[in-house]
């Protein structure tokens, strides 16, 4: 089978990072908004690092301002997602860039979402989940809101807490109240760690948050004791190496660790972070994996079932997506 045609999960994206710059560019043009600075001379989003990508993130953020604005973006993201071969996504959504953090507005904009959502689904699309993540430099008051409108709308569509954003400022440790708030609303819990910070980082967010699944965590490599700690837990590690890579995390696709990751009996699935800010599909990114390990599609249709059981969506979801990865 071709890899694009495999049917793939994908747990880790987040929705405006999946936006494509068309899309953007139109939205602005349509609202007579000048992004400047954000683009290269081929449409395409630039930046140097992972900082710079945060605010040319944000900056094309800034477009989408309603309701409709975002139902119109999933629309167009999982017109994407459908053609890379997903059947199963998660999406990382942000109360902070819809509605500031208000929980009457974030009920609207989740709204119109999940009907988008449900539009594609109902013709033949992705089935799509949400999750609601707190942005790490916006700090842990502001976390504190987010969780409450996350645990307020929480249900079979929105069924999971996480935080992104800078892994370098504030302590996990400080989020701890909006991951407890999350996980008695009976959201399943997801968190950024061991990208930008080391190891410790990973450790940090296992004792404080008590997360499911990591994003990234691909930092753990550094330590042979977690790495033990997360095979016996079970923790699962959402990958996205085209991201570290496009970010200089990594040198090039052979000395990525999602290799030996996998061989110290770690949990991974595969993912694309924010596919147009990278140039990446997860096509894109089983073919260079495939190029890089040698790995076959015996190894791909593994992680993909791999995603499917550490989904967070509901039982019955998931057993009527099963056949779809036998
Ligand atoms: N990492 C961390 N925070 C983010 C990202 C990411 O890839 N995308 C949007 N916020
Ligand atoms: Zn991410």
């Amino acid at each position: 089978m071709k890899l694009r045609d495999m049917p793939k999960a994908e747990l880790h994206l987040h929705l405006e990072g999946a936006a494509p710059p068309a899309f953007i560019r139109g939205l602005a043009a349509e609202k007579g908004l000048h992004l400047s600075g954000i683009f290269d001379d081929r449409g395409a989003y630039v930046f140097d690092d992972f900082w710079q990508f945060l605010k040319v993130y944000e900056a094309a953020t800034s477009v989408l301002q309603t309701p409709a604005d975002y139902a119109r973006l999933v629309s167009a993201v999982l017109e994407d997602r459908a053609a890379d071969g997903v059947v199963y996504a998660e999406t990382f959504l942000s109360p902070d860039f819809c509605g500031g953090g208000d929980e009457g507005a974030w009920a609207e904009y989740l709204a119109a979402m999940q009907e988008a959502a449900g539009a594609a689904e109902a013709a033949g699309g992705p089935t799509l989940r949400g999750i609601v993540t707190c942005i790490r430099h916006f700090g842990p008051d502001q976390s504190r809101r987010i969780a409450r409108c996350a645990a307020e709308t929480a249900g079979n569509w929105l069924v999971g807490f996480g935080i992104a954003g800078d892994e370098r400022t504030f302590a996990l440790r400080d989020f701890a109240w909006a991951f407890d708030c999350a996980r008695e609303a009976g959201l399943k819990l997801t968190a950024h760690a061991g990208e930008w910070d080391g190891p410790a980082s990973v450790a940090a967010a296992l004792d404080h948050l008590r997360p499911a699944r990591i994003g990234h965590g691909v930092r753990a490599i550094e330590d042979a004791a977690l790495l033990d700690r997360l095979a016996e837990a079970g923790t699962v590690l959402e990958v996205c190496p085209g991201s570290n890579i496009a970010l200089g995390l990594y040198p090039g696709w052979r000395m990525h660790p999602v290799d030996r990751l996998r061989r110290a009996g770690v949990a991974v699935t595969l993912s694309t972070d924010d596919p147009p800010f990278f140039h990446t599909t997860l096509t894109q990114e089983y073919a260079r994996l495939a190029d890089a390990f040698d790995w076959e599609e015996a190894e791909f249709a593994a992680i993909n079932r791999a995603a499917l059981a550490a989904a967070f969506c509901d039982a019955d979801t998931r057993t009527r997506l099963a056949p779809r990865f036998a």
